[in-house]
């Protein structure tokens, strides 16, 4: 008999109403391949969440939300309820967190994730707020309430890099990480390139692919990149630190002269960030637009993939590239998570 997951899905904009439909499309293969069989019973949204102790149909909801701007029809309607209330009320076993990130305070989804591990729930984000703010913290509480915390979507989402380091690079000292870690810069300086298109008209096709943050200035001025980075190198280099400490230039207006200058001169442009350890074992992170040569392994990652390299002890360079960066890849990214904490779980 398969596992049954109990989730709740805190947010439910284009990655929530994705995880959703995920769901509904993955479950035949949960079943026959991973034995789970995961039941959405609750969402919590900031005009009122639903709360289904038997479980909701997740394709048919996430329809009828973008029909109806919310759950105003659905019968499972907690009208009073935010996404805190739905995480202290329901009987679930996980939580999916997907609502926007504020990296400031982290908040609501810091909250949401305190309460529930505080519960021994399990944890997957895509939201990186709370964890650039809290991630001893979260941990530790993970720990403590022995939860599984994982957040693939929120580093770099459908590109697995967190996963690669703590799994494949296993007993080696990470030293150094490069990466493109934003797809909408990245397709900006693609399409520049490739195409001749201006940075307006690129950016604009990254907005209407959903690949771009609600803010596209959290991309192109390169705080996503930071804030990226930052979990990255924090979680697998063992540092501490903030998107501030990260030394930031983005590519906001960047000239169609610039790119194709760089071109001309064999390089390709691309918004990397790179974090190092240097001999007295301090760790500095910086991110700007590099001039690529065509042999670096992140210089042939095009468009709106993304790519990461890893510099180790005992591993030397290992890169991996790729990755779908839209809601259904981070949607994918949650649902990759969620599978790899209940996999062995079944008897
Ligand atoms: N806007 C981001 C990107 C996706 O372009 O990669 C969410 O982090």
């Amino acid at each position: 008999m398969a596992v049954q997951i109990k989730v709740i899905v805190c947010g439910f904009g284009r990655v929530g109403r994705e995880f959703a439909r995920l769901i509904q499309e993955k479950a035949e293969l949960m079943q026959a391949t991973y034995d789970l069989d995961a039941v959405i019973v609750g969402i919590g949204e900031l005009n009122g969440s639903l709360h289904c102790p038997g479980g909701l149909n997740p394709a048919d909801t996430a329809d009828a939300f973008e029909r109806e701007g919310g759950f105003a029809c659905h019968p499972g309607l907690k009208a009073a309820w935010q996404g805190l209330d739905l995480v202290r009320s329901a009987q679930a076993d996980a939580l999916i967190e997907t609502t926007p990130t504020d990296i400031r305070t982290g908040e609501p989804a810091l909250s949401h994730i305190r309460e529930a591990l505080g519960k021994g729930m399990n944890v997957v984000s895509a939201n990186k707020g709370p964890f650039i703010r809290a991630y001893r913290e979260l941990t530790g509480l993970a720990r403590k309430r022995n939860a599984s915390l994982k957040i693939s979507a929120a580093a770099a989402a459908a590109l697995p890099t967190i996963d690669v380091a703590e799994t494949c690079l296993a007993g080696a000292e990470i030293l150094g990480v490069e990466g493109v870690l934003n797809g909408t810069t990245n397709f900006i300086l693609s399409r520049m390139r490739t195409n001749g298109q201006s940075y307006e008209e690129a950016l604009a096709e990254a907005q209407a692919l959903g690949i771009a943050e609600t803010d596209p200035t959290l991309d192109v001025e390169g705080f996503d990149t930071a804030n990226k980075l930052a979990l990255i190198t924090n979680v697998c280099m063992g540092a501490d630190l903030t998107p501030d400490d990260v030394e930031r230039t983005g590519i906001a207006g960047m000239s169609l002269e610039d790119v194709q200058r760089a071109s001309a001169a064999g390089k390709i442009m691309r918004l990397v960030g790179v974090s190092k350890r240097d001999e007295a074992g301090r760790v500095s992170a910086r991110v700007a637009p590099e001039l690529l040569s065509p042999d670096h392994p992140l210089a042939g990652v095009e468009g709106a993939e993304k790519g990461i390299t890893y510099t180790s002890d005992t591993m030397d360079r290992v890169t991996v590239v790729g990755g779908k960066s839209d809601p259904r890849g981070a949607a994918a990214a949650l649902l990759k998570d969620l599978i790899n904490i209940y996999r062995h779980t079944s008897s």
